[in-house]
C-alpha cells in the first residue's frame, strides 16, 4: 500500500531526522513514533508511543482497536490547569488522529522576550503549528510568526504582554514532493482540540484575545463569523474575555503581487494598533 508513499517522502524525512527532536524527554526519531504506522516496516520497530507498545500494555487489541482515537481531546487534559502541566499532557494527546503524522505537540507559550513575572494581557491564537513549528516545538517560530513579530512591533504591540498558542496543537500535513504541505484542519479536528484552548485561557486569564484568521475566529466566535466583514472590531463571546479577528500573517506572505501583500501587511498592523489601543482602553 503505502509503498509509493513511503519513497516519495523518504528523501525529506531522512534529512529531518539528522537533527532528531527531543520529544517527551527522549531523542525519538520522527519514522519511529507511531505516527509511522501509515509506513509498516522495519523502522518501525520498538518505538515508545508505538501501536506495538500500546498493544503490548493492553493485550487482545486488535491493531485497529489500539489505533482508535477518541472523539475529543477532554479526557486527556489534566484537571489542574497549569501551563507545565498542559504543556507535558499535550504530548500523549489522542484526541484526533493528527498526533499520527506530526512530530510532537506545539503547545502555546509566552512571546519571546517575555517577563515570566508579569501576566500575559493577551492570548493570540494561530491555526495550527507549521513543518518549522512542528520540528522545533514551538509555537510561531517559522516565516509567518517573523512577519507577526515585525508587524507587532511596528504597531506597538509588546510581545512581552502575549501568550501565543494554536487552536491545534499537532501539525497536518500532506507529502508534496520534497516538502510537507500545510493542510486545512478540519472543523472536527479544531473542534476536538478545542479543550486544550480552553485549559490555555483558564491558566492565562487573558483580557483579549487576537484571533489570527479564520480558524480561530471561528473556532471561537461560531462558523458563521467571517474575518474580513469584522477585522479588527471588539466582539464579545459568552465565557471569553474581548475578541478581536485579523488575517493571518501567513495570508499575507501568500500574497499575489508585491503590491497586495504591502495593502495586506498594512491592514495587518492597523488590526494590530487597533488591538493595542482597545486593550489600553479597557
Ligand atoms: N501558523 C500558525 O497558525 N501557527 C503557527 O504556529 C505557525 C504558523
Ligand atoms: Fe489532541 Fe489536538 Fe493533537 Fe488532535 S490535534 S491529537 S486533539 S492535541
Amino acid at each position: 500500500m503505502a509503498a509509493d508513499n513511503f519513497d516519495l517522502i523518504s528523501i525529506p524525512l531522512r534529512i529531518r531526522f539528522q537533527g532528531k527532536k527531543l520529544v517527551d524527554g527522549r531523542n525519538v526519531p520522527w519514522q519511529d513514533r507511531a505516527s509511522c504506522s501509515r509506513f509498516p516496516g522495519p523502522r518501525c520497530a520498538g518505538p515508545p508511543n508505538s501501536i506495538d507498545s500500546i498493544q503490548s500494555a493492553m493485550p487482545g487489541l486488535q491493531r485497529e482497536e489500539a489505533t482508535k482515537h477518541k472523539a475529543d481531546a477532554a479526557e486527556f487534559v489534566p484537571k489542574k490547569h497549569e501551563l507545565t502541566v498542559l504543556r507535558r499532557a499535550v504530548q500523549d494527546c489522542r484526541g484526533c488522529e493528527l498526533y499520527r503524522d506530526a512530530t510532537q505537540a506545539v503547545f502555546g507559550e509566552r512571546m519571546e522576550g517575555a517577563k515570566t513575572s508579569r501576566k500575559a494581557q493577551i492570548v493570540m491564537v494561530g491555526e495550527q503549528p507549521g513543518d518549522k513549528e512542528d520540528l522545533a516545538g514551538h509555537p510561531f517560530v517559522g516565516p509567518a510568526g517573523k512577519l507577526l513579530a515585525q508587524c507587532m512591533h511596528e504597531a506597538g504591540l509588546d510581545p512581552g504582554q502575549v501568550y501565543i498558542t494554536n487552536a491545534v496543537k499537532h501539525f497536518k500535513w500532506e507529502p508534496r514532493g520534497k516538502i510537507r504541505l500545510h493542510k486545512k484542519p478540519s472543523v472536527k479536528e479544531i473542534r476536538a482540540c478545542k479543550p486544550w484552548f480552553d485549559a490555555e485561557l483558564d491558566a492565562v486569564q487573558p483580557r483579549l484575545i487576537i484571533c489570527l484568521g479564520a480558524t480561530a475566529a471561528q473556532s471561537l466566535l461560531g462558523a458563521a463569523f467571517r474575518v474580513s466583514q469584522h477585522r479588527g472590531e471588539p466582539q464579545t463571546a459568552e465565557g471569553l474575555p474581548a475578541v478581536i479577528a485579523t488575517a493571518h500573517p501567513a495570508s499575507v506572505l501568500r500574497a499575489r503581487t508585491d503590491e497586495e501583500r504591502q495593502q495586506q501587511k498594512a491592514d495587518f498592523i492597523a488590526d494590530l494598533h487597533r488591538a493595542n489601543e482597545f486593550l489600553q482602553s479597557i
